[in-house]
């Protein structure tokens, strides 16, 4: 919890080169003369953290080199809400801007985040709380920031917690249902369509990679405001990925109830959104089924027909992420939105190309220059890509429109995976429109950085409602 003080007199938490004249050494010797112990914290470069103790009294000295960017505010907020478990602390925020002070509040919030899981014994850690200090000229500021970012930080940890949940307690039906029960009572419209909605609509797409499981797909539709739709969000939300028949071995399969994390992200960004109020009308299509290879599940060659009209020959049933929001796009584009975002764990060749820090951003009109400046404030890495018109020849069938995966190449996979939402979203190019390929960053599967613990990130989610807010404030 972050707490705001208006006071001028206490300081437990100081930071920026308070201590760099004296090296660590020099501290320990100099606080044992004043009965202070001095210990060096575990932390990260650049920064040190030096525990300072006098009986019950703490002060943690932070040294941070100057003018931190985006990324090392949030770093730090984060590493200091992984080195202190418990207690209270101030933080002297007068020496700082919103512009720093908002990226350290995220590490800090989002850095803490923790999964409650199933375990019988629930280990309930006490939490530390931080109060800022602060001018009185900064505190409607500060207020108002802190409001935000919690604000921001309650949904993307939802968002996380439902890529946490296990696929056998969030199947499609189960994430539409919480759905509505968030949304409801921010006054949002929601719409559900189940078995014969899906069918009266022509989702052929989205009913094919739904068709060989026991718990069947869903389509999700939330509007948030009045009015002409300025942003609309398309997420991947498959609850869980075995790759149909085209069976995913068992090793790969492990972490695939993260494949609806695109439809999580989309969702707690619209609440959020209209948490915070923003003035801004936004729309989220979520895409949700289960990819099982059931006795009714779709084969390797079916040839099935998407929403929009287009025949696909589905050369390849683990390439299903494509076929969901091919028709999520489409009920997407009916409210002519401003801007479309599409946002899902496509492929694993996204890891091939980019590692694991850089989501890749595809797309067409003003919203991908629109998004990576919202990107760059809320400190997300998105790096873009090409459309390359190679991909769409790959994707040539001789049976229907296009096949959902090339076979038998590999070449460019996250490109080829693009190209073919391209189709569906901006055939002509002319739409302003966002693909963003999460896959190789929506769990982190390495050393908690920045806001990010080990496991799924909610990544995007924060600069989906940095975009909304920019689009709010051009309006
Ligand atoms: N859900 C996977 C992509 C994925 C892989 C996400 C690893 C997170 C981690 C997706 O549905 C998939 O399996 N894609 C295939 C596409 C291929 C068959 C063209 C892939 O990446 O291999
Ligand atoms: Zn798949
Ligand atoms: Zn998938």
């Amino acid at each position: 919890m972050l707490k705001l003080l208006a006071s001028d007199d206490i300081v437990s938490l100081q930071t920026r080169n308070q201590i760099t004249p004296l090296p660590i050494g020099r501290l320990a010797e100099f606080a044992e003369r004043l009965e202070i112990r001095a210990e060096l914290m575990p932390g990260s470069k650049p920064f040190s953290l030096v525990k300072l103790q006098q009986a019950e009294r703490v002060m943690i000295a932070i040294t941070t080199p100057d003018n931190l960017d985006v990324f090392a505010w949030k770093e730090l907020g984060g590493l200091i809400s992984r080195s202190i478990a418990r207690g209270h602390f101030y933080f002297d925020a007068r020496e700082f801007s919103p512009i720093e002070l908002r990226p350290l509040m995220v590490g800090l919030l989002g850095g803490s985040y923790k999964y409650k899981g199933f375990k019988a014994k629930s280990n309930e850690e006490e939490a530390f709380s931080l109060e800022f200090i602060a001018n009185q000229s900064q505190v409607d500021e500060l207020a108002e920031l802190i409001e935000r970012v919690s604000v921001v930080t309650e949904f993307h940890n939802f968002s996380r917690d439902l890529a946490n949940t296990p696929a056998n307690k969030l199947n499609p039906d189960d994430m539409a249902v919480l759905a509505q029960e968030r949304c409801a009572p921010l006054g949002l419209q929601v719409d559900v369509w189940k078995e014969d909605r899906l069918a009266s609509e022509r989702c052929g797409a989205l009913m094919s990679v739904g068709q060989g499981s026991a718990t069947p797909p869903r389509l999700v539709r939330i509007r948030y405001g009045t009015g002409n739709v300025q942003l609309s969000l398309v997420g991947k939300g498959i609850t869980f990925d075995t790759g149909g028949l085209s069976l995913k071995p068992a090793d790969s399969m492990l972490g695939m109830k993260y494949d609806m994390t695109g439809a999580a992200v989309a969702l707690g960004a619209i609440l959020a959104i209209a948490k915070l109020k923003l003035p801004i009308t936004v729309e989220a299509i979520l895409c949700l089924a289960e990819n099982m290879p059931g006795p009714n599940a779709t084969r390797p060659g079916d040839v099935i027909t998407s929403r929009n009209g287009l025949t696909i020959e589905v050369t390849n049933t683990d390439a299903e992420g494509r076929l969901v929001l091919a028709d999520g796009i489409d009920v997407a584009l009916e409210a002519n939105p401003e801007h479309l975002i599409d946002i899902a764990t496509l492929t694993g060749a996204a890891t091939v190309a980019l590692g694991s820090r850089y989501a890749g951003l595809f797309g067409t009109g003003q919203t991908p220059d629109a998004f990576l400046a919202a990107a760059s404030q809320s400190g997300e890495r998105f790096w873009r890509m090409p459309l390359a018109e190679d991909s769409k020849k790959l994707l040539e069938s001789s049976v229907a429109d296009l096949m959902n995966a090339k076979v038998g190449s590999r070449a460019g996979g996250m490109l080829v995976g693009a190209q073919f939402i391209a189709e569906f979203a901006s055939p002509n190019k002319t739409q302003n429109w966002v693909h963003l390929d999460i896959a190789n960053v929506a769990s982190n599967d390495g050393a908690p950085y920045e806001e990010n613990p080990a496991g799924p990130t909610g990544y995007s989610l924060r600069s989906i409602v940095q975009l909304a807010e920019n689009l709010a404030a051009t309006a």
